[in-house]
């Protein structure tokens, strides 16, 4: 089956789908995105998605191009189309077509919308049994990363850093010395008196999907959660530290910056909450 990439009304082929060169997305990184999970033909927690992809779009004043049910209709035909049960969805919206020049252009000019659906394996069980790496940098971004923009280039400098460092993903550091996030992941530890800790949602991170339904799940199992933020002094000495996100679920962190955490394996904080979440993943709680 062949590839197939929505573009503003239109199911094109994957090798075909483009945008034009003065598309503001592609010159001015001016726009919006959201990546979804699909798990056995069930989009993950899709009205959230929605939700921050339409604060996101108000936050830098693109109109919303459409509603969601015509959103959803298009998510269905492009998993429908690509013969999508596991995988993914990237969406994207940008202030659209116009002469390059820094402000807005005049009203009238349409968002462009592109998604594109692709299968993704499931994960490869050693990455879970062994947890993965993490290194440090310093966070370089701007002041809105509470926004899900298409401006990634800071994290994907980080990202490469981390991957020629042999690790899975860098943890950012703010001027104070404390951990934002991870480039494309929410950053989380458990301290030696078992506190879990994430760093609370302000315009430093983003507000992951990920991260808000395994606080809803720990709620309910009576797992306490406390949102502060935390030093990466205070990650390496943790018991535990973990990351969350649409691609990589919930998933232990068993080094950083070359030290083991802990004992330098999965400890049972975060095998009990990948497990909380695997089964909301595979249950019909959120899903549409
Ligand atoms: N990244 N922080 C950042 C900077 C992110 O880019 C992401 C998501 C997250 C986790 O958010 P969520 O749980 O909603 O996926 C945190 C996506 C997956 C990406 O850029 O591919």
């Amino acid at each position: 089956m062949s590839r197939v990439a929505y573009v503003n009304g239109r199911y094109v082929p994957h090798t075909e789908a483009a945008v034009h060169i003065e598309d503001r997305g592609y010159q001015f990184a001016d726009g919006i995105y959201e990546v979804t999970a699909v798990q056995g033909g069930r989009v993950i927690d899709e009205e959230a998605h929605f939700d921050r992809l339409e604060r996101s779009l108000t936050e830098l004043r693109i109109p919303v191009p459409m509603g969601r049910p015509a959103l959803r209709h298009i998510t269905r035909e492009m998993l429908r189309r690509n013969g999508v049960v596991d995988g993914l969805i990237y969406m994207q919206i940008t202030r659209g077509v116009a002469r390059r020049d820094h402000p807005f252009p005049k009203e009238g000019t349409p968002p462009s919308v592109v998604m594109t659906a692709k299968r993704v394996k499931p994960h490869d069980p050693k990455m879970l049994q062994t947890g993965v790496a993490a290194i440090t940098i310093p966070d370089i971004r701007w002041g809105r990363c509470d926004i899900k923009s298409v401006s990634l280039l800071p994290n994907v400098l980080g990202k490469q850093q981390a991957r020629e460092a042999g690790a899975y993903e860098a943890w950012m550091i703010d001027q104070n010395g404390m951990v934002t996030e991870g480039t494309s992941t929410n950053a989380w530890i458990v301290t030696r008196s078992g506190e879990v800790v994430t760093r609370a949602l302000t315009n430093a991170i983003l507000g992951g999907i990920t991260r808000k339904s395994l606080m809803a799940l720990a709620a309910e199992a009576q797992i306490k959660i406390v949102e502060r933020s935390f030093s990466a002094a205070e990650a390496r000495d943790a018991a535990e530290a973990f990351l969350t996100s649409t691609t990589g679920y919930v998933l232990p962190i068993v080094r950083l910056d070359g030290q083991p955490i802990g004992d330098g394996t999965p400890g049972p904080m975060v095998k009990r909450l990948r497990e909380l979440y695997l089964q909301f993943m595979a249950s019909d709680q959120h899903a549409a």
